[in-house]
């Protein structure tokens, strides 16, 4: 489990997380939303002991990532997989050597056993056979699902997704959300999403969270986060509609 309590960001002047407390429970999916430059992906750099926050603890597993060093952090991480905005392939190497490259360089796993592993999260991803393919000759959604085979690749028990489905197209997007819908019932890893696509709630959420003015503002079902009649979600969810 995840245990976010009292969470405090600033960078400069400029207050980003204002006390988060947040709980996430062992095998759920749980998508987090909220306005774009909420602090989102702040939250989510903090997780992973990529930031380091001003007040508050993050345990995981019952471990105060705050309070460890750059060793039992890195050590930690491992535990995660993660598909960020802008975490690109390597163009001069193929599918195959993208998604193979930390285990060749961190692991002593045997080349012939890496490429097994290659092979079996491309099929994850429902892209077997395109270890060859280089990141140039690739659409955007495969690109992702690379992306994803890719941080599978060390058989993470958490994944955390930042705006997986941004610039691909509805059908796209759909594949995504299906994607990540599937990897966390094969898989029963616990999967945090950051969206700001309100289908992706309906579609992949066991829990959603809104963040506002840094902090948790509503946890629950997506279901009742439909029928709130809180006016502030409200309001959020029908603009978020609009736009689509
Ligand atoms: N490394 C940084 N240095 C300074 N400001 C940052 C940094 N990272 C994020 N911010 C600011 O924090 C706020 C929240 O950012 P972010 O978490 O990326 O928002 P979002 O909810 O859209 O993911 C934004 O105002 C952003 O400009
Ligand atoms: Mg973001």
């Amino acid at each position: 489990m995840i245990d976010i309590t009292g969470l405090k960001k600033s960078f400069g002047a400029k207050k980003v997380l204002n006390g988060v407390d947040l709980k996430i429970e062992k095998g759920i999916t749980l998508v987090i939303i909220g306005r774009s430059g909420c602090g989102k992906s702040v939250m989510l750099k903090h997780i992973i002991g990529l930031l380091t926050p001003d007040e508050g603890h993050i345990y995981i597993e019952g471990k105060d990532i705050t309070l460890m060093n750059e060793k039992e952090v890195y050590s930690l991480r491992k535990k995660f997989g993660f598909l960020f905005q802008g975490a690109a392939l390597f163009d001069s190497m193929n599918v195959e050597e993208n998604i193979g490259l930390a285990l060749k360089e961190n692991t002593n796993i045997p080349k012939n056993e890496i490429k097994d592993i290659v092979e079996e999260k491309l099929e994850l991803v429902g892209l077997p056979g395109i270890q060859k393919m280089k990141p140039s000759d690739l659409s955007g959604g495969m690109k992702k699902r690379v992306s994803l085979a890719r941080s599978l690749a060390t058989n993470p028990e958490y994944i955390l997704y930042d705006e997986p489905t941004t610039g691909l197209d509805p059908i796209m997007s759909d594949q995504i959300d299906e994607l990540i819908k599937d990897l966390s019932e094969k898989l029963k890893v616990t999967s945090i999403v950051v969206t700001h696509d309100i289908f992706s709630v309906y579609d992949v959420a066991d829990e959603v969270a809104m963040m506002h003015e840094g902090k948790i503002y509503f946890k629950g079902t997506p279901k009742e986060l439909t029928e709130t009649s809180d006016t502030l979600i409200r309001d959020f969810l029908n603009r978020t509609d609009k736009k689509l």
